[in-house]
């Protein structure tokens, strides 16, 4: 089964206790919670101090993606309010290794996050180190876009990659992930699908998130 990682970029900010209710009482796996600064990327969220809220609204893994500069600045602070899985962009670090180490000695699993333009092959001297790819199918920054297909491509190759290592490092795949195309992103390799508007814009959000969960992975 897949793992299911609603983004809360998309949640209702004036009714959020719904929101989380809603999370908690579903199959969701994650809080999928986006920090965007304003500067790697042309828009702003919000930081630690949001989700700590989050952290004490859940039980769920806590899965914080950073697009942000100078990500090893923070990285502490996000520790500090009980984030789980600790997501870097490749594009933001000039010593990834150095901030991998860093989420990792400080008891995060550590994810590296590579924009649509970013070969997956760049990957392949730090995809030991890693617990998470996130592989982004949008341009980050917003939410509620469409999903660029040569994501596929990038799923199977980073796939065979770590197959071929036996590696276990799971690939998540966030933006424009749509109850249409969902099947198709498990099939070509990825485990983890993040949702933001598909599941906060539907009808029945719990119901999305079970009809997501009932998908196959490989
Ligand atoms: C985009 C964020 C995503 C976003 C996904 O920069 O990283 O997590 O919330 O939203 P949807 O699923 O609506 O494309
Ligand atoms: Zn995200």
């Amino acid at each position: 089964m897949p793992i299911i990682a609603p983004s809360l970029l998309s949640a209702n900010y004036l009714n959020l206790d719904a929101d989380c209710k809603m999370l908690n009482e579903s199959v969701a796996d994650y809080y999928h919670l986006d920090v965007m600064d304003g500067r790697f990327v042309p828009n702003i969220s919000f930081g630690p101090m949001i989700i700590e809220f989050f952290r004490k609204a859940t039980t769920k893994v806590c899965d914080v993606h950073l697009m942000i500069e100078e990500p090893e600045k923070y990285a502490e602070a996000f520790k500090k309010v009980g984030a789980d899985i600790l997501t870097v962009h490749y594009e933001a670090c000039h010593h990834l290794h150095r901030n991998i180490q860093q989420i990792k000695s400080l008891g995060m699993k550590a994810g590296v996050a590579l924009n649509p333009h970013t070969p997956v092959e760049l990957l392949k001297d730090i995809l030991s180190d890693i617990d998470m790819v996130c592989l982004m199918s949008v341009n980050p920054g917003f939410g509620g876009q469409s999903f660029i297909p040569n994501t596929l491509n990038k799923i199977r190759d980073l796939r065979s990659m770590i197959d071929e290592k036996n590696l276990p490092v799971k690939i998540e795949i966030d933006g424009g992930v749509t109850l249409d195309n969902a099947q198709s992103i498990l099939d070509a390799g990825a485990h983890i699908l993040v949702a933001g508007n598909t599941v906060f814009k539907s009808a029945n959000p719990t119901h999305t998130i079970s009809l997501l969960k009932q998908l196959k992975s490989r």
